[in-house]
């Protein structure tokens, strides 16, 4: 019959050996084979153009060589290059990333956590924050399914968890606002943030305990709209909680009539690509993204391998980059 899919059994036929020997063979197990036999079985497979069915080799190795990775928002830069990180050591450690973008949607979320595990992955990364944590416990843990938590998920005592150091991040926008004379600042930022997010807001205050709150969703919309009740206040200054909110503010009081840092000294945090290149240069908090996508995914291929090691927890630290948005106040 034409076109009829070539199956393990046809290569077996072909190579005269039985299909449990083929199916070692070509899952790496050649070792206890003569040369001769796996050269047969190999030539097979070359002639008949057979390619193993992947859903038949995760039941023989019960590893799918997959990793499911959940993010919230695929369309903020942050993500993007935090996916990229991930991806660059799940590829060079040979497993295939597969990405569920969560879109903040809570069901999103625990529907794509019951597929991947439908999908059998071998294990995941969970860097939204909408799931909860009994979702995570009913989805998972009970069923003993390596995962990892980073970013704005935090570990509930029971994963491995790679965070950023948001506390010092805050306190550090803080501080350099106050030595270029800043008093009066506003900080922008979501309603019901996230548990990273409130740490930023928390070292920021030790400086700012006065900062008035302006509340905004976490992207360049939310930032452009916030810019009216920026102006409606005293302060001279901003504290964007991440850069997306920044270009947001950027467009905002363009559109006011108003300069920056002229009229307000604007300082976002993240540091994405597109920093260097808005005018002025946005002076940001730097989190090491692209290293915190590939220590996540590194633990994580630890866990998968050794799944009875101690929970471990990472800690990156974050640093002031000084671009053009922050000035002295006159
Ligand atoms: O820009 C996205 C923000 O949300 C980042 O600051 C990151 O930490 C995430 O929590």
């Amino acid at each position: 019959m034409k076109n009829k899919k070539i199956t393990i059994k046809d290569v077996a036929k072909r190579s005269g050996v039985s299909i449990a020997t083929v199916s070692q063979i070509l899952n790496g197990n050649d070792q206890k084979f003569s040369p001769k036999t796996v050269e047969k079985v190999l030539a097979a497979k070359a002639e008949l153009h057979y390619e193993p069915d992947y859903f038949a080799r995760r039941m023989i190795m019960k590893k799918s060589k997959t990793i499911g990775v959940l993010v919230p928002d695929i369309t903020n830069p942050f993500f993007s290059t935090l996916v990229r990180g991930i991806e660059g050591v799940l590829y060079r450690e040979n497993f295939v990333t597969m990405l569920c973008n969560a879109d903040l949607d809570t069901k999103k979320e625990t529907d794509y956590l019951e597929e991947l595990s439908r999908r059998g992955v071998d294990g995941y990364i969970i860097a939204s924050s909408a799931i909860s944590n009994r979702a995570i416990n009913e989805t998972l843990r009970k069923k003993n399914f390596p995962y990892i938590v980073l970013d704005q998920k935090k570990a509930e005592g029971f994963s491995d968890a790679v965070l950023t150091d948001d506390f010092s991040g805050g306190n550090m926008a803080a501080e350099h606002l106050k030595q270029f004379g800043h008093q009066r600042v506003a900080v922008v930022l979501p309603e019901n943030a996230t548990e990273n997010i409130q740490t930023r807001l928390i070292g920021f205050q030790t400086v700012y305990p006065d900062a008035v709150l302006i509340y905004a969703k976490m992207s360049k919309k939310g930032g452009r709209q916030a810019a009216k009740a920026v102006v409606e206040t005293d302060v001279t200054a901003v504290f964007a909680i991440n850069d997306e909110l920044a270009f947001g503010l950027y467009l905002g009081f363009a559109e006011l009539g108003k300069k920056i840092p002229q009229d307000y000294s604007v300082i976002g945090y993240d540091n994405v690509d597109m920093c260097e290149y808005v005018t002025p240069q946005l002076t940001t908090i730097a989190q090491p993204i692209y290293e915190l996508g590939q220590t996540t995914a590194g633990l994580l291929l630890e866990r998968v391998e050794r799944p009875e090691k101690d929970w471990e927890e990472k800690t990156l630290p974050v640093q002031l980059i000084k671009r053009f948005s922050t000035a002295h106040l006159k």
